[in-house]
């Protein structure tokens, strides 16, 4: 996976060998489904309006669909299967269970609020004590989708990633030798690790119960019935901004089932994001290099998912936009090198409304 792919051609396959892959593995399962589909309408000549009108996601969300859209950047949201439901019940208490922190003060829902798409909505959270973190707070929806966590992509798993806030000195600043006991003493939740894991709450394991509910965070929206073969399932306004999405090249970067979440790009392809800012050698604003060290991933981050992004204001990791109008309007200059004119701004941010999903109370 390249982290430095200054080009940003709108053809979506170009920017890593595992989009190759993708790519090919896309091709081969475009031509059994053609074959399918000549199949289905030489048997039975399916009115196409109805069929698409059934193409409804399902549990296993692996259905054929006939009019279904596969020569899409966007992939349609597979809904989870086989995900342990008494791990799921047991992750989603602890996910707001206050103990995980030093003080009792804050849970991870405290910066991940489920009724708010999953953020805060402040430009920086507040942590234990009222300390203020470095970067902005991604949603927690749909995580599980991007192939590395934090901006940075310094965890690669979710079970990786739940420890960090615990002991994170600005986020719930204690150690598992405090968190620990205090679950371990409660004979209700000691009973459920007993009963799932065979053993006592364990930083392993509660870390596995919080990731194994935020698999389950997945918010399939209208755009996903559009990709499923659905016409009428976005408006035509909104349509208009998904082509100008596609014709502009946002695709290169925020691409397949997450809109994004799948590669490192540098933050300012096209002209220099940080011109006239003081950048020192721990600056968050450096992303991966701080992870890596190396020259070439200077200023670079994670592509963030674009699902449920109309509830997840302000945005960019350092939060320097304070609305959609203005992420897109900075994302045409700064990654693709254009002025984009308002009336496409207008209509990107449309179809950015279509990703808002299915929320959790
Ligand atoms: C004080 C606020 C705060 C708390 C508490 C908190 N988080 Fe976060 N979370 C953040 C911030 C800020 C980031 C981004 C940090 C970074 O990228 O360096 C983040 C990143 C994440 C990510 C990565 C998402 C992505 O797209 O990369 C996940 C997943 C996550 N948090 C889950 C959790 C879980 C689980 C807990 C509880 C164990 C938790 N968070 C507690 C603020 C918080
Ligand atoms: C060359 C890759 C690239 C292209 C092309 C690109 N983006 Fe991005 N996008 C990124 C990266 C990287 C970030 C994260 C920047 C940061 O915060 O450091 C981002 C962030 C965003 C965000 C903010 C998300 C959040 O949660 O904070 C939005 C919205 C967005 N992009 C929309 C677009 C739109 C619309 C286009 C087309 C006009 C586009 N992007 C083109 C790479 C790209």
């Amino acid at each position: 996976m390249t982290s430095q792919n200054s080009s940003h051609s709108s053809s979506v396959f170009v920017t890593s060998s595992t989009g190759k892959k993708v790519a090919v593995g896309l091709g081969i399962l475009m031509v059994v489904l053609l074959i399918g589909y000549g199949a289905l309408r030489f048997l039975s000549s399916p009115n196409e309006r109805g069929a698409a009108a059934e193409a409804t996601l399902n549990a296993s969300g692996h259905q054929a669909v006939p009019a279904a859209r596969l020569d899409e950047p966007l992939s349609p949201l597979r809904v989870p299967t086989g995900l342990d439901e008494q791990k799921v019940a047991l992750g989603r208490q602890l996910f707001h269970d206050p103990r995980l922190s030093k003080d009792n003060s804050i849970s991870c829902a405290s910066c991940h609020d489920l009724a708010r798409g999953g953020v805060d909505r402040l430009p920086r959270s507040i942590g234990v004590g009222g300390q203020t973190g470095e970067v902005n707070a991604p949603t927690v929806y749909n995580a599980s989708l991007n192939f590395r966590q934090f901006w940075d992509g310094r965890a690669a798993t979710l079970e990786e990633q739940a420890g960090g806030p615990v002991v994170n000195p600005v986020e719930m600043a204690a150690t598992w030798e405090e968190v620990l006991p205090k679950l371990q003493a409660d004979k209700e939740i000691a009973a459920r690790f007993r009963a799932i894991y065979n053993s006592v709450p364990t930083a392993a394991t509660v870390q596995n119960a919080i990731a194994e509910f935020e698999r389950s965070l997945i918010t399939p929206s209208r755009m996903d019935r559009w990709l499923l073969g659905e016409a009428d399932a976005i408006t035509d306004k909104e349509l208009e901004g998904y082509r100008a999405f596609r014709r502009h090249g946002c695709v290169a970067c925020h691409q397949g089932e997450n809109v994004g979440g799948n590669l490192f790009q540098r933050f300012g392809v096209m002209q220099d994001y940080y011109a006239g800012r003081k950048v020192d050698d721990n600056d968050p604003d450096l992303g991966r290099f701080r992870v890596t060290k190396r020259e070439e991933d200077r200023f670079v981050f994670k592509v963030p998912g674009l699902r449920n992004v109309a509830l997840t204001p302000p945005y960019f990791h350092d939060a320097s936009a304070a609305t959609l109008e203005e992420a897109v309007t900075k994302m045409g200059r700064y990654q693709l090198g254009v002025d984009l004119p308002s009336e496409d701004v207008q209509s990107i941010v449309w179809f950015l409304h279509t990703l808002t999903g299915e929320q959790l109370q």
